[in-house]
């Protein structure tokens, strides 16, 4: 029997796109912050920085252009500037309160990564950005904010005739407001060699389009060109771009540098390294990253320096084993500015959402930042919705999905590879197929299930390669499918019953 909870705003995550949410939400709201396992996150893990135009011979309209370039000009160029304007203030806003970034003599110290043609990637703890801008949210939050912190995991969305009206989680508690704000993460873990953390798998995809969400660039799914090459049967660990940005450089096992096709090289933007390293390793050859140059790894990079020990890697001495990897998601849930749905009641930030600010590509570094930025203004957005209502005559229902371990085991083995880093039209019509074989019907689809299917058919619609998505059977862009795509329950259904 599920207990009921009353609250002003749900906030659902534990990353920085949660906490910066929480962070925008006026002081007098009853705010119930759903997190999960606080340690599985994405933010969590993030290694290099923060994108932030501060440096000398930088600005915000050219950290713009380097994302319009990465995203290879389709994403929301409002957003864009947002991200790079706002962006500023907030991470110094942050860092004033509870200092978190390395500085040189007070000076931000700031490192380049690909696709940034300056060094604009500010860092904490050397590269441990993500944890430290966690803890330092977290002091904000806790101080100025009225918290709930429920330890569980989102399973169902509630909603009313007139929307999203709270959430219900694997404990059994009914968390009801008219306001819920998602910050649930990409889906990376829908792939078998994957960085992200293992509870990243899109379940609330299909919920939220069943309610009348729409889906938006759900074909871009980035691939990280360092990831550590190890087996693994979790993630996998990530060597940051930063390292790159020092001055390693990704070589053969004879210690010959890899041809990148690119001016900006082991620096060019992660789709075009992530595709030359798969061009490399399909011909057999195993790649590494020279990083012995650098002669500060151990105090400049500490949380890499001790994971390479831990397997017995000295970068000073050895050469360190990378793959490229599933990382991050650029689609999701489609949201404006604000973080704001078309479902009333419901706001998405974070990898969840699809706000169009990383186009096809996304910018290294640029997602903390989105989540500092779109998670703020989603608080802050969330704050004039909160006092029309008073949350116990709430009487919503829910959609009930069944989940299975086995579907997921399913998805990882037999289908999503189809959607990685190389693709056609003949591999994605098969993946697709096989879904239709094992689900039969569209509503027979498991929630993971449904989420690879609008990844799969996002892809075989769009004819052409952009970005993250490369087609083997049209390796140009073509300025026909210059513009994001949408998909939306119409459409999903009309497909899987036509194709
Ligand atoms: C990295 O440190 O290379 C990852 C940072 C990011 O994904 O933006």
């Amino acid at each position: 029997m599920a207990k009921n909870y009353f609250y002003d705003i749900t906030v659902v995550g534990a990353g920085a796109a949660a906490l910066a949410a929480v962070w925008g939400c006026v002081k007098e709201a009853k705010i119930a912050l759903v997190t999960g396992n606080p340690a599985k996150n994405s933010t969590y893990f993030a290694q290099g920085g923060i994108a932030i135009a501060t440096g000398k011979d930088d600005s915000p309209k050219l950290h713009v252009e380097d994302t319009l370039e990465a995203g290879r000009y389709i994403n929301n160029k409002r957003a864009v500037e947002i991200l790079a304007t706002e962006g500023i203030k907030r991470v110094l806003q942050l860092d004033r309160y509870y200092p978190f970034l390395d500085r040189d003599n007070g000076i931000i110290k700031l490192t380049k990564e690909g696709g940034h043609r300056k060094a604009r990637v500010a860092h904490a703890k050397g590269d441990r950005t993500g944890k430290f801008l966690r803890e330092s949210l977290i002091k904000v939050i806790t101080k100025e904010k009225n918290i709930t912190l429920f330890h569980s995991q989102v399973e169902s969305i509630l909603a009313d005739e007139k929307g999203v009206a709270g959430v219900i989680t694997d404990r059994g508690e009914k968390i009801i407001s008219r306001a819920v704000i998602l910050a649930t993460g990409g889906i990376g873990a829908l792939f078998k060699k994957r960085t992200s953390p293992n509870n990243l798998q899109g379940t609330l995809y299909s919920q939220i389009t069943k309610l009348g969400g729409n889906l938006s660039d759900m074909e871009f799914v980035q691939f990280h060109p360092t990831a550590l090459n190890i087996k693994s049967a979790t993630r996998l660990p990530l060597i940051s771009e930063a390292v790159r940005g020092e001055g390693a450089i990704i070589v053969n096992a004879k210690e010959k540098p890899i041809n990148v096709k690119h001016p900006m090289r082991h620096l060019a933007p992660r789709d075009v390294l992530a595709r030359t390293i798969w061009e490399y390793e399909s011909k057999g050859e195993k790649l590494f990253l020279d990083a012995r140059k650098i002669k500060t790894f151990p105090t400049r990079f500490p949380f890499i320096y001790a994971l390479l020990r831990k397997f017995g890697i000295d970068p000073s001495k050895d050469l360190i084993p990378i793959t490229s990897s599933v990382h991050y998601h650029m689609g999701g849930i489609e949201t404006d500015e604000e973080g704001k749905t078309n479902i009333p009641g419901l706001w998405v930030v974070g990898e969840a959402a699809a706000t169009g600010v990383h186009g096809a590509n996304r910018l290294g570094s640029n997602s903390l930042l989105e989540c500092l930025v779109f998670g703020f203004r989603a608080g802050k957005s969330v704050n004039t919705h909160i006092y029309n209502e008073t949350s116990s005559k709430i009487k919503p229902t829910y959609i009930k999905e069944k989940q299975n371990r086995h579907d997921i085991r399913y998805i990882r083995e037999e289908i999503s590879n189809s959607a990685g880093l190389i693709r056609d039209k003949e591999t994605l019509l098969k993946a697709i197929e096989k879904l239709k074989r094992k689900y039969r019907s569209f509503y027979n689809l498991p929630p993971q299930a449904f989420t690879i299917y609008s990844v799969l058919l996002a892809a075989l619609l769009r004819e052409e390669s952009r970005g993250a998505h490369f087609r083997k059977d049209y390796t140009e862009e073509n300025d026909k499918f210059k513009t994001r795509s949408h998909l939306n329950l119409k459409k999903l259904k009309e497909w899987w019953n036509n194709l």
